[in-house]
């Protein structure tokens, strides 16, 4: 088994040759390890793609090796924000070693940020105090990582009134907010305009503006106020639809509709927020409304606004963070990677590979812990007393990396003894109660004077 790691760059056209899986796996059919050359290529070459994650944009050719792109890749429609942008195959050289090719698409900064118009208006109150914090719309960037949005900047009002606090979310995505320095003044001016830029990290930099307009109006109301500026909450996930996140409470001084508080998520909530959990307008309850899924996403926030209902109003913020508690919700998956064709030939020594196997869990922790065996075979695994040298079958499993397994022949064979086996597979986390899967093949076994070489 090998393991190739390449990188290509989006964007490339069709056809850019990425590696040379025959060189690069120093293949050379019939060669000890130590006999094979640098650089060598197969001369009988033949590869076969077992697994291909995206047949659409690479292929392999069957008879050089040549690792390639089918067409243009871009990297945000393939992988929108993640960190990471993978691609893998498998290829089976030479029938006889699997190679697993990992393809790392590489952003470069073909999208600069932009702000989703070009104008933003805001009507703040005379008596918003110094730092008094308001969010600005988030600018939105398709790359990632270093190329994806990097920083907010403001552009300075001649009597430093405003100033600028860019955030991060858990994510590491970042959002602006504008915070009042010193005590405004309408009587003095009554209308401020300033000028919000994004810039990502790309090099040389992109960047978008937006102009934000700001009225100062004048208002004689108190505005309400959060008991504490932000909470964290832990849920199991999957809790069940309506389940009670928490009740939150923003006092008001005032009295009659200037006392009345309305709770609301915050503008720059995303769309996937909303759809997990609803907010009561008039008691600031939260609850659950979608599936929470540990794996699709682990901590949420829930930015919350109340203001109340007097005219101008000065909105009060606040954040619930969410942490799911990850359940044993999925079992393991077992995929035959490989399996041995045809038959086995009883002249097989021990050791001899008749299937990769890949075995995974999407829980994580304890949950995604697994324990795999042969069913009734010998050898690791830690099968729960079941294995252990001479099982009733002559196989066992032998882990190779990162959830792939070999089955592998653990002793001689004999055809007149049995010459059909069912392999079972038998996968099982460490959740309580653990899950379990299990997957089978058959292999028949060949007399040996019956089988040439
Ligand atoms: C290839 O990448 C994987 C992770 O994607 C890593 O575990 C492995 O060590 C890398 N192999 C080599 C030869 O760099
Ligand atoms: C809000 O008030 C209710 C009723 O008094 C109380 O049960 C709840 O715990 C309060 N919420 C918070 C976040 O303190
Ligand atoms: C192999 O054994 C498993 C487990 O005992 C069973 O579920 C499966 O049907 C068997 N398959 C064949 C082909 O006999
Ligand atoms: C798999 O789990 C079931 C219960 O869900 C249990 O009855 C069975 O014994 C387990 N099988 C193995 C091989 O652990």
């Amino acid at each position: 088994l090998k393991n190739l790691n390449y990188s290509v760059p989006e964007e490339q056209g069709a056809g850019t040759v990425i590696g040379n899986i025959g060189r690069d796996a120093r293949l050379q059919p019939g060669l000890p390890p130590a006999e094979r050359g640098g650089g060598g290529r197969s001369k009988s070459g033949s590869y076969r793609v077992l697994e291909n994650s995206a047949p659409h944009l690479l292929d392999v050719d069957a008879d050089s090796g040549l690792l390639y792109t089918k067409q243009r890749i871009d990297r945000e429609s393939l992988c929108r924000h993640n960190a990471k942008c993978q691609l893998s195959l498998e290829v089976f050289a030479n029938d006889k070693e699997i190679c697993m090719i990992k393809v790392e698409i590489q952003d470069i900064n073909d999208n600069a940020p932009s702000f989703s118009s070009d104008q933003i208006e805001m009507d703040i109150s005379e008596n918003a105090a110094p730092g008094t914090r308001f969010p600005l719309t988030s600018a939105h960037d398709p790359d990632a990582g270093e190329n994806g949005l990097r920083t907010y900047l403001l552009t300075r009002d001649d009597h430093g009134l405003f100033g600028l606090d860019v955030k991060s979310r858990g994510d590491g995505t970042k959002f602006p907010e504008l915070v009042i320095q010193k005590a405004l003044d309408r009587e003095q001016q009554n209308h401020h305009t300033l000028v919000l830029t994004a810039l990502d990290g790309g090099e040389p930099p992109r960047s978008a503006t937006v102009q934000i307009n700001v009225k100062v109006i004048d208002s004689n109301d108190n505005s309400p106020v959060f008991e504490a500026p932000s909470y964290l909450v832990e849920l199991p996930e999957n809790a069940p639809l309506g389940t009670v996140v928490i009740d939150l409470n923003a006092t008001d001084a005032d009295e009659g509709p200037n006392g009345e508080v309305l709770y609301s998520f915050s503008s720059y909530v995303p769309d996937r927020v909303r759809e997990l959990f609803s907010i009561d307008p008039k008691t600031g309850l939260i609850r659950v409304k979608g599936n929470l899924d540990y794996e699709e996403n682990g901590m949420l926030e829930i930015d919350v606004q109340a203001r109340d209902l007097g005219p101008n109003p000065i909105p009060a913020h606040c954040k619930v963070t969410v942490k799911l508690i990850d359940r044993n919700d999925n079992a393991p998956s077992i995929g035959f990677v490989s399996v041995r064709q045809g038959a086995l030939s009883e002249a097989a020594p021990p050791g001899t590979v008749i299937a990769l196997v890949r075995v995974t869990d999407r829980d994580s922790g304890k949950n995604g812990q697994l324990q795999c065996r042969v069913l009734g075979g010998g050898g690791t695994g830690g099968g729960g007393g079941l294995g252990g040298p001479g099982g009733s079958v002559p196989f066992k499993l032998e882990e190779n990396y990162d959830n792939f397994y070999t089955v592998v022949t653990d002793r001689p064979l004999d055809r007149e003894t049995q010459d059909e086996y069912n392999v079972t597979i038998v996968a099982r986390d460490g959740g309580s109660p653990p899950l379990n899967s299990t997957k089978s093949f058959a292999i028949k076994i060949l007399d040996h004077h019956h089988h040439h070489h």
